[in-house]
């Protein structure tokens, strides 16, 4: 007995028909017009779109990061994500300073195993090269992670420089990797930041001030300029503005293999209305590179349609805006550590610290903010909705250039024969307004707080086992799978 999707349309990112689907297993076994739902259980799709589990290729789950931990973990962060149709989620574990990869690999892999409810992968962020880390890259492709994280930025935290990131890209480049970065001048930050500070502009508005668009569209080039030269797949995350989108441009006009990422935030945020908000309001919207203009907002819609940037992903990771309750030096003496969750567990009026470290200084706010849950519904209204871009265009930012960049396809982003049945059935119908009220997201703000949209997952399927209906949460602890990528992905 299986499962039979009908009288629905199906979204793929090269078509949208009328078709049935019939799920066996984990697998999508037959698609066709008028299948008999026989021995099946059928599943009323008319009226709404078919769709393929959504893809987030950057996420931040239970990171360690400015001085506290992200809120979102594998465990509610799984729920928030496929409550929104994102089935699948790339997360990145980061080398310890002084450590392996393996180290790393081997810490994100405790957060995850047994807790994990959706699917997911790992990117590895390298911090720390040596010749005994560059050893190791190439081992990192047979435990299914195939792709490289580079920090540009956050000097003295994740930073690496030149060498490193010509010499990872070589390596990478022969073992069929892609290397990511985060494309921001880190020094001329380190610069910028204190001499602000100096001048008593501690507010959050001026966190966008210490990260000019210049300094992401210089590291942009520079990136891209190495991966001309090493032939290496780039992929630029978070790309926020003009500059860094004319270097992509650039590089892609010379035929070198680079792409990029936009996240949802930054159609919607800008420094005007949101970072610069009164008090201490702004420091919701820090992150980096900081959320910019409508300006860039425009360029970014643009490299969206004309296939500059590939994807649309979130970059979430979330921090309390009203944190740090708690007697925190007792529960550490307890624990012997900062075991902050644990903490908050056991009592949830307890919260781990967040925005408010940075009260008197935008440079100690931790940076980043919510997104995972949000992301295709917001996509769908301001992109489909709009008229700005085509359900399949959707399909192919959200879930099917993700499996292709990345090494899972045709297994994942696609419905087709053989595919998992990863699947989202859409009511393009229905409204909903996003609230921090109604959000299954660990955190105490939204960044559309208030907006509503119309068209939104109303039955998520991963693997052919429902994990959504309705409100309903059917999900369980240890059902999402580790999904190991294949290296020689596709360069779009
Ligand atoms: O502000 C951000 N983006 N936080 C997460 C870490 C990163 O740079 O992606
Ligand atoms: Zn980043
Ligand atoms: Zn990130």
């Amino acid at each position: 007995m299986g499962t039979l999707f009908k009288n629905g349309t199906v979204v793929t990112a090269s078509d949208m028909v009328q078709a049935d689907i019939l799920v066996e297993g984990e697998i999508i076994t037959l698609i066709g017009k008028d299948l008999s739902g026989d021995g099946h259980d059928v599943v009323d799709c008319s009226g709404k779109y078919i769709m393929p589990g959504g893809i987030d290729v950057h996420t931040h789950l239970d990171l360690p990061f400015g001085g506290t931990i992200s809120n979102d973990d594998f465990d509610v962060g799984h729920m928030a994500a496929a409550f929104g149709g994102t089935t699948m989620h790339i997360d990145f574990v980061i080398q310890p300073i002084g450590g392996t990869l393996r180290d790393g690999l081997e810490t994100w892999r405790k957060k995850s195993e047994g807790i994990a409810q959706i699917d997911y992968g790992f990117h590895m962020a390298v911090t720390d090269l040596n010749d005994d880390v560059m050893a190791e890259i190439p081992t990192m492709v047979d435990e299914g992670i195939t792709s490289l994280k580079l920090f540009m930025a956050y000097k003295n935290v994740f930073q690496i420089d030149d060498d490193t990131l010509f010499n990872t890209m070589r390596v990478a480049a022969e073992n069929g990797m892609i290397v990511m970065v985060h494309a921001e001048n880190g020094d001329v930050e380190a610069s910028l930041t204190p001499a602000l500070l100096a001048e008593g502009k501690t507010d959050p508005v001026w966190h966008a001030s210490s990260r000019p668009p210049e300094i992401e569209g210089e590291a942009t080039n520079r990136a891209v300029v190495m991966s001309g030269l090493t032939g290496c797949p780039l992929y630029v995350v978070h790309m926020t503005c003009e500059s860094a989108i004319d270097a992509l441009r650039r590089g892609r006009a010379l035929g070198y293999p680079v792409m990029g990422e936009t996240c949802v935030q930054y159609f919607f945020l800008t420094v005007e209305d949101h970072l610069g908000a009164p008090g201490f309001e702004g420091a919701k919207y820090v992150c980096s590179p900081p959320i910019r203009t409508t300006h860039d907002q425009g360029i970014l819609w643009q490299a969206v349609k004309d296939g500059t940037l590939q994807i649309v992903s979130t970059d979430h990771c979330d921090f309390w805006y009203d944190g740090g309750h708690g007697p925190w030096q007792e529960w550490a003496e307890k624990t012997g550590g900062t075991d902050w969750v644990g903490y908050e567990k056991q009592d949830p009026s307890y919260r781990r610290p967040g925005k408010e470290l940075g009260k008197d200084d935008f440079s100690k706010i931790p940076n980043g903010m919510p997104g995972l849950e949000d992301r295709m519904m917001v996509m769908w209204d301001a992109g489909v909705n709009s008229g700005k871009i085509s359900p399949s265009r959707f399909v192919e930012l959200n879930c099917t250039n993700p499996a292709k960049i990345f090494g899972m396809y045709p297994r994942k982003g696609t419905i087709a024969v053989g595919a998992d049945a990863d699947i989202l059935v859409w009511d393009p119908e229905v409204e909903h307004t996003i609230s921090a009220e109604t959000h299954h997201m660990r955190v105490d703000y939204n960044v559309y707080e208030g907006m509503t949209v119309k068209g939104k997952p109303v039955q998520v399927y991963q693997r052919g086992n429902k994990l959504v209906d309705g409100d309903e949460w059917l999900g369980n602890n240890g059902d999402g799978k580790f999904i190991a990528r294949k290296p020689n992905a596709q360069v779009l």
